[in-house]
């Protein structure tokens, strides 16, 4: 069993700063919210070659082998179009290097499914996508994130941006105290100038609850504290409240483990809607999992990435030893 049980420092500071942007959204003199400016246009682009373009990889690989059949999928992701191109990522603690210079393609509108035994590194690598590692305070950071073609590392990042372009769904569900409406409605007040109206916010958060496969459960109990919803409602809402902010990547950190099977199938079924209109890189210890609903995935061990490439080669005829014996359930 894998877990993020040894990661309470970087969850708890998260926490703090989410928070914190609660505290500051409900703020109305705050000016936090201007919206920020992501990168320099005088900055050139950096173009990378795809790792995974080597692989020759065009297409959609669902291994139908499990219990239940994968959804159907509409869109294939196309491995040379990279929604997210990591390079060279190190990162360590303290004095302890944790990934050890991990190149990694995520295709635009695709689902990556990040594996590899507990402890390897997979949380660490989710979190540098969106700069959450470097709350941990002794964590350091080198190599190259790109996010359509701009460094998410350069100078002049706008977190707050980032985060809500990168957004993050957590392995237990942590909605906020306070009602469905308004955890839907916080990232979209968030960004506005001025405090919108109810009425005026509804549109966007039934759209994001409609994205979330929520609305038409809680449509007339929006007023309802999102506390008193069940485990695999609130993560739906920890989705939707993430979708609300209009992001282009969903990072989700074993979104399913906190969850019992029926709402498991419920979110696999809501990542493959999902994707198309969106990339997801999820990380996930369950396999069958990652089989049902990865397009591509990448093997990590010790800090390295072993492995990557269309899900169905990974599974089914992987290159590499240590991942034939991880899928074969040797280690991990
Ligand atoms: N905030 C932190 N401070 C120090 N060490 C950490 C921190 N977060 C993770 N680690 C260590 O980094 C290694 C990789 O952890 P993690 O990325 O959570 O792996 P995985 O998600 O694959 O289980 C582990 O040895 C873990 O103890
Ligand atoms: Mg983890």
């Amino acid at each position: 069993m894998d877990s993020n049980d040894n990661t309470p420092p970087v969850d708890a500071a998260y926490e703090k700063a989410q928070a914190q942007e609660w505290r500051h959204a409900l703020d109305a003199t705050s000016d936090h919210r201007a919206a920020g400016i992501a990168s320099d246009p005088t900055e050139i682009a950096v173009v990378a070659e795809p790792v995974l373009a080597g692989v020759g990889a065009a297409a959609v690989a669902v291994t139908a082998d499990l219990d239940a059949p994968p959804p159907p999928r509409q869109h294939i992701a196309d491995p040379r179009d990279l929604a997210i191109a990591i390079r060279g990522l190190r990162v360590s603690y303290g004095s302890s290097e944790i990934l050890h210079g991990v190149d990694l393609d995520a295709p635009r509108g695709g689902v990556l499914a990040l594996v590899g035994p507990s402890g390897c590194g997979k949380t660490t690598l989710l979190r540098s996508l969106n700069r959450l590692t470097e709350l941990a305070p002794t964590a350091k950071i080198d190599g190259k994130v790109l996010l359509d073609s701009d460094d998410i590392y350069g100078p002049k990042v706008d977190l707050n941006l980032l985060r809500r372009r990168v957004g993050m769904v957590f392995q237990q569900p942590n909605p906020f105290p306070m009602s469905i409406f308004d955890n839907v409605a916080f990232a979209i007040r968030e960004q506005a100038h001025r405090r919108p109206t109810r009425t005026s916010l509804m549109p966007q958060v039934e759209h994001a609850l409609e994205r979330a496969g929520l609305w038409h459960e809680v449509k007339d109990d929006l007023n309802r504290s999102a506390l008193s919803m069940s485990g695999g409602q609130q993560q739906r809402l920890c989705i939707a409240r993430t979708l609300a902010a209009d992001p282009e990547v969903l990072l989700m950190d074993e979104p399913c483990s906190a969850l019992d099977p029926r709402s498991t199938a419920r979110i696999e079924e809501l990542i493959v809607q999902l994707a198309g209109s969106l990339t997801v890189v999820i990380v996930t210890h369950n396999l069958a999992q990652a089989r049902r609903i990865a397009d591509y995935a990448a093997f990590l061990l010790n800090g390295d990435l072993i492995e990557q490439g269309p899900a169905e080669q990974i599974f089914e005829t992987p290159r590499e030893q240590s991942t034939r014996d991880f899928v074969a359930g040797i280690f991990g």
